[in-house]
């Protein structure tokens, strides 16, 4: 069985000081969960104050985006050696770094590799847009999406891999699919495409976690889909009783506590 896993994204929210206190309020509640992952990825200032807060308890932690170089003259990039030792996720891909960072699938896929050298788990986010999904090309794009995203990255390194679908028109909207839209998506477009690059077998060993307006209230109709391992959260991870409950609802939905 995939252990299904909950990783809260705080984007460009929370100074050192709230960082820490948040922290500190999060961690009881969410060590006391057994059952699934749980990833935080505060801000990259905030992570070293994160650390110490969450050492010693079973929450793990993630960067929010990567450089694939390892050093450089790359003003404000922050490279998969620096996060070593400090993060074990890094989310790559995230549609708001491929949006307003112009990222690109080719850079997308040489930050995967990066992390990989380093011992650092990617969460390759992918998703389309409104646009996209209303013209009926959501299958081909994601599906597109993952292949660059996965060039040349050898099979053995599929376990360390997580995939986040995330609809770009549902992140921080309030608009969410449904559970078996999201299913349908990433049974045919992510493990799918896997299945046709890897064969079937290893793409089941790879983790996929829907995101895009995960809430309390509908994280049960995502978690109930066998496809979906998890959730990639958002808003919802900057409340401790909402990202707590969220955990507790995967573990549920998966039987894994
Ligand atoms: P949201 O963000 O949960 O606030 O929609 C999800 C994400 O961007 O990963």
């Amino acid at each position: 069985m995939r252990m299904p896993i909950v990783a809260g994204n705080w984007k460009m929210y929370k100074t050192l000081g709230e960082a820490a206190a948040f922290a500190q309020e999060l961690a009881p509640a969410l060590s006391a969960l057994k059952g699934a992952e749980r990833v935080i990825c505060p801000p990259f200032v905030d992570i070293p104050d994160v650390k110490r807060v969450l050492d010693g308890t079973p929450i793990k932690l993630g960067a929010q985006n990567i450089h694939w170089e390892t050093q450089g003259a790359f003003t404000s990039s922050i490279s998969a050696p620096m996060l070593q030792g400090l993060v074990e996720y890094v989310i790559i891909g995230h549609s708001e770094v491929r949006q307003y960072l112009h990222e690109t699938d080719d850079m997308i896929n040489k930050k995967a590799k990066a992390a990989l050298a380093y011992g650092l788990s990617p969460i390759i986010a992918v998703g389309e847009s409104l646009d996209q999904n209303q013209r009926g090309e959501t299958e081909a794009f994601v599906g597109q999406q993952i292949r660059a995203a996965f060039e040349a990255i050898p099979a053995s390194d599929l376990p360390r891999i997580v995939v986040a679908y995330e609809p770009i028109w549902a992140i921080g909207t309030g608009l969410s699919a449904t559970g078996e839209q999201a299913n349908t998506i990433i049974k045919r477009a992510i493990r799918g495409v896997l299945a046709t690059l890897y064969g079937e077998e290893k793409a089941e060993l790879v983790r996929i976690q829907y995101g895009g307006s995960v809430k309390p209230d509908n994280m049960a109709e995502f978690m109930g889909q066998p496809e979906i391992d998890g959730a990639l959260v958002g808003g919802a991870s900057l409340k401790v009783d909402d990202f707590v409950t969220l955990t507790r609802i995967a573990i549920e939905a998966k039987g894994s506590g």
